[in-house]
């Protein structure tokens, strides 16, 4: 087995060698995935990764959103998605159709997408916004009236850290609401010592027991810089492989061991030799929405992290 994982190993880097090829990798990645990347991290990194690169293909390791941003940012790179079914369900509770109407009814908003949106959203948004930078976004607009969109829960975290009036949009992240604010004061009873970050796709009642309110990349330079040997970790559970690899030393505890995205959990390394091999399958956005899903991307690039 150890031979056959070397072996498909050494396939997949020599094959990205020949195509010019760099790997992009979100923190909810199967480790394997994880351990053969060029990078790791959040969503903001991954843009802003995907965004600088001279690789002439990505192989694109997270959900369908991500890649496409990846689209929308390099139209002349190949982006390789290696399985098309890994969509994000709280990026499908919001479609551009809907978005339409919506905007209809509040003429006067400004609307911020969460990148987790597909790209005709992004197209119908003012600017787009990750979870490492959505109060910085909501703060740096001149608008009295914001339509975030789609999640309910990012979108009240940062109601309260903005006087701006923010309409919310009833979106949500399946495995995030899991977390239940119990989960928290059994654990810290469990763990006096310990800190608790969570990220802010959790439920309000969550998020005001926890200590810090990170995107995933946040946990990752918190956890290093933190003098806390023991942490809390209110996420999607594939991020503790990354954070036990860099702190060996520090011990991670899971807020709950059912806050798992299967989506994140569908490529594997067998499907992105498959993928480097046949160059397929491939995300590409169509120019005219690509054009205008740009313009919100670029925005928030331009604001970096918050
Ligand atoms: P991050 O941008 O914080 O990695 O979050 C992405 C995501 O899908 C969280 O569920
Ligand atoms: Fe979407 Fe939630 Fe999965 Fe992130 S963890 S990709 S928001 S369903």
């Amino acid at each position: 087995m150890e031979n056959r994982n070397a072996e498909l190993i050494e396939k997949i880097l020599s094959l990205k060698q020949r195509r010019k090829a760099v790997i992009l990798v979100h923190n909810y990645q199967l480790g394997e995935v994880q351990d053969i990347a060029d990078f790791v991290g959040d969503s903001l990194g991954l843009s802003q990764n995907a965004a600088k690169t001279d690789a002439e293909v990505i192989v694109f390791c997270g959900v369908h959103f991500m890649a496409e941003t990846a689209s929308i940012l390099c139209p002349e790179k190949t982006v390789l998605f290696p399985d098309m079914d890994a969509g994000c369900p709280m990026a499908d509770m919001v479609t551009a159709e809907r978005l339409r109407q919506r905007k209809k009814e509040l003429p006067g908003a400004t609307v911020v997408c969460y990148v987790n949106t597909s790209a005709e959203v992004k197209a119908e948004s003012d600017i787009c916004c990750t979870s490492a930078n959505a109060v910085k976004v909501v703060e740096s607009l001149d608008a009295k009236e914001i339509l975030f969109v789609p999640d309910q829960y990012l979108g009240h975290y940062v109601s309260t850290k903005t006087d701006k009036k923010i309409i919310l949009w009833p979106g949500f992240c399946p495995p995030h609401i899991r977390i239940q604010p119990q989960d928290i004061t059994r654990l810290r009873r469990e763990y006096p010592q310990a800190k608790v970050m969570v990220h802010p796709e959790c439920s309000p009642e969550v998020i005001a027991l926890a200590d810090e309110v990170l995107s995933t990349g946040g946990m990752c330079r918190f956890a290093q810089q933190t003098e806390a040997n023991e942490l809390i970790v209110g996420t999607e559970v594939g991020i503790i492989y990354r954070l036990r690899k860099e702190n060996p030393g520090k011990k991670f505890i899971p807020l709950s061991e059912q806050v798992i995205c299967p989506h994140m959990k569908l490529i594997t390394p067998e499907k992105m030799l498959w993928s480097l091999e046949e160059m397929t399958p491939e995300v590409k956005v169509p120019e005219e929405i690509r054009l205008k899903a740009k313009a919100a991307v670029d925005k928030m690039l331009e604001i970096g992290r918050g």
